[in-house]
């Protein structure tokens, strides 16, 4: 079970991982992100993730690399996740995106480094570069992000090494059941984001009713929903309160019942784009 914020998942290759990590997408660069991060690291996380298309990889390191130079953290217990965005997917593109990725973090690696989409035709070869980065011990874990579960069967195809995470939307209104399944028979670890729905599922009468029965907010429920469920989830704050709120969720489980009615709100809703139908 998992008991704190500090508590890892280990991938396939032995990789630890944090079950609970802090996102930042639709943060830009500047102030309040550095700010977020580093408040982030202070109250415990160690997980962050960032993208290359999030156009902030540069506010992320500056707070990261600060945290390090005044002894907060090491970078061995930080766990850094960038993503190589569309327009790079190819093999000497993604190979320069990770390299330029780094640059701006000002880091010397990442831990995990995924393809941000399933673009139809480019994944293949982008994959053949996340596998090189990796064998020449350039990166800890790779992964991918959006795959359903025919993209995976067809990666995995041709694919050297299989992805050791798969990050996808996922919440009470998306529960994404199948792919999990398949996620699991393979040890691909599945990750969700967008755990809040963005916030728009903090009314919901269901999950009101859990929180209040564990004196709890809405937001703590489905981070303690996904993490009872073995997914790893990396809700987005840049508010000081709610960042230490969505870690606070290790002292209390939620009943086999409580998961189930959480699990029946599933209506294959998604908030973000389709990854079978998008055109970017
Ligand atoms: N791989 C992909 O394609 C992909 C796509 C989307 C997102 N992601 C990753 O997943 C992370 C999380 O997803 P997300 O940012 O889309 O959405 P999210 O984490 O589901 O929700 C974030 C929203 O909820 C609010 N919020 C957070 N904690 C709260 C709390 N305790 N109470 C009330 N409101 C709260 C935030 O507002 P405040 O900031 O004002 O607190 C923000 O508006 C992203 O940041 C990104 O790292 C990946």
């Amino acid at each position: 079970m998992v008991q704190h914020l500090r508590s890892n998942t280990t991938l396939y290759n032995g990789v630890q991982m944090p079950w609970l990590g802090i996102g930042v997408f639709k943060v830009e660069d500047g102030d309040d992100l550095v700010n977020a991060v580093t408040t982030a690291i202070q109250h415990g996380y160690r997980s962050i993730d960032t993208a290359a298309i999030y156009q902030n990889e540069t506010s992320v390191g500056q707070a990261i690399n600060a945290c390090i130079q005044n002894g907060a953290v090491t970078r061995e217990e930080l766990f850094i996740t960038s993503k190589v965005w569309n327009a790079d997917l190819g093999y000497e593109s993604t190979l320069a995106a990770y390299e330029a990725s780094l640059n701006r973090l000002g880091l010397p690696y990442l831990d995990l480094y995924l393809i941000h989409w399933p673009v139809e035709g480019k994944y293949k070869e982008a994959w053949r570069a996340l596998e090189t980065l990796y064998k020449e011990g350039k990166v800890k874990a790779i992964g991918v992000s959006n795959f359903q579960t025919h993209h995976l069967q067809d990666l995995m195809r041709e694919a050297d090494i299989k992805p050791m995470v798969n990050q996808v939307e996922l919440h009470p209104y998306l529960t994404q059941q199948e792919l999990q399944q398949f996620c699991g028979e393979h040890n691909i670890q599945l990750e969700a984001w967008s755990p809040l729905m963005q916030g728009q599922l903090l009314n919901h009468p269901v999950l009101q009713d859990i929180a209040q029965g564990h004196n709890k907010s809405v937001a703590q429920v489905i981070i303690r929903w996904d993490l009872q469920r073995g997914i790893v989830t990396i809700p987005k704050s840049t508010k000081q309160h709610r960042i230490i709120e969505n870690a606070a969720v290790f002292d209390f489980a939620l009943t086999a019942e409580e998961m189930a009615r959480i699990d029946s709100l599933n209506q294959n809703f998604r908030v973000g784009p389709d990854p079978d139908n998008f055109d970017f």
